[in-house]
């Protein structure tokens, strides 16, 4: 009796904080999600299935891998608007299950050389595909933001660093800036590639700047939705500003999980999700699986655009010192010293140094706590 009880709580609690995920409410804003489960378990389909459920409600934005996996959308050739850099020239193939060839299929394929000339050609009704360009450096507008909101100076040679992750802190902050209200969301399949765990440089400073305008995107109408296999992947900074958690089968629970029995993700069978969202309890939603392809589609990412200087990217132990120091007076010392444990395994300083950084550390900053 008291279970079933449980469960039909559980299970009224689950479709509120879904319905919550993917409702336009403008007092609420903008919704911050991360769903984490193990490999096979079904994260790809269930955040397709957020896709389909949000679409005609909202720009739905879904980031090109080379893997495709927006191809297993029913009807997806209708469905799919596909974009790409103007100097990317992408090619598609057609992996048959068992097959020994790759058939080369024509899908069409928007250019954008800005993000806002991706922002004028959104379509309501279609998943809005973007490929990263194979390059990219952010711009000094973004560089002043950085400094502005996140105290973080960007230097000239940061400036000129390319990499295609970079694209998306430029869309997030294009996006802030847009003057309109549309709904957007924006859907990142394995976002432990776009805000890594431990990121460096400018990656970090990026990131830290995410975080800071987590309240932001909410408040611009912009939801931002993605996955992991494991959660501790994704930058602790990020996924600390995130409401929503979703957990499948096999997962691992935050730290800070309002979940009480660490083991509840193990008994989970698949197509069944479980909600928690911050202060506001957790539950329980099912979700059903697509129908199966029977065939990958591989997409061929090809640059012909001016080649980059390729430069070493040889980072001085003094840059490394001064960004240790930045993170201790900006957000203690624990975090500090996680952040020289995760460069030395990382292999990015030797043993020795993350030692003598950590001393160093320890002797210059103030503790914030008494
Ligand atoms: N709700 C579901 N019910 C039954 N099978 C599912 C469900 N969701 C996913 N699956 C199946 O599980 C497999 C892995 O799903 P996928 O979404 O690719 O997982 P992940 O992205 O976590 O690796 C697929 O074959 C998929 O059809
Ligand atoms: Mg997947």
């Amino acid at each position: 009796m008291g279970t079933l009880r449980g469960k039909a709580m559980l299970a009224r609690k689950g479709e509120e904080l879904l319905n919550k995920l993917i409702s336009q409410d403008p007092t609420f804003g903008g919704r911050l999600a991360l769903i984490t489960a193990p490999q096979g378990a079904g994260k790809t389909t269930l955040l397709l299935k957020l896709a389909e459920a949000l679409m005609g409600n909202e720009y739905v934005i879904w980031r090109g891998r080379d893997l495709a996996q927006f191809h297993r959308l029913p009807d997806w050739r209708k469905k799919v608007k596909i974009f790409a850099h103007k100097h990317d020239e992408l090619t598609f193939y057609k992996l048959e299950h068992g097959s020994e060839y790759a058939e080369e299929i024509q899908i069409k394929v928007h250019k954008y050389e800005t993000p806002e000339d991706i922002l004028k050609q959104l379509e309501k009704d279609k998943l809005n595909v973007i490929f990263e360009p194979s390059f990219y450096s952010i711009s000094e507008e973004l560089a002043l933001e950085v400094l502005r909101r996140s105290g973080l100076r960007i230097n000239k040679k940061q400036l000129s660093e390319m990499k295609s992750a970079y694209f998306w802190f430029e869309f997030l902050y294009r996006l802030l800036l847009r003057p309109d209200r549309r709904w957007i969301s924006i859907l990142i399949d394995e976002i432990d590639d776009t805000f890594p765990e431990t990121p460096t440089g400018l990656q970090w400073k990026l990131q830290a700047w995410v975080k800071d305008i987590a309240k932001d995107l909410r408040k611009a109408f912009i939801t931002l939705i993605g996955t992991t296999h494991t959660n501790t992947h994704v930058d602790w900074k990020i996924r600390s500003k995130m409401q929503a958690r979703i957990y499948l089968s096999g997962a691992q629970l935050e730290e800070d999980s309002l979940i009480n029995d660490k083991e509840f993700p193990l008994r989970l069978a698949i197509g069944t999700a479980l909600i928690e969202w911050y202060g506001l309890g957790f539950g329980l939603f099912k979700f059903s699986k697509l129908p199966e392809k029977n065939y990958d589609l591989l997409v061929q990412k090809k640059w012909l655009g001016p080649i980059p200087t390729l430069t070493e990217d040889k980072r001085r132990e003094g840059s490394i010192a001064e960004m240790v120091r930045r993170v201790a007076m900006k957000e203690g010392i624990e975090t500090a010293l996680k952040l020289i444990d995760d460069l030395k395994a990382q292999g990015e300083i030797t043993p020795r140094w993350a030692w003598e950084l950590k001393r160093r550390i320890k002797s210059e900053v103030p503790s914030k706590t008494p």
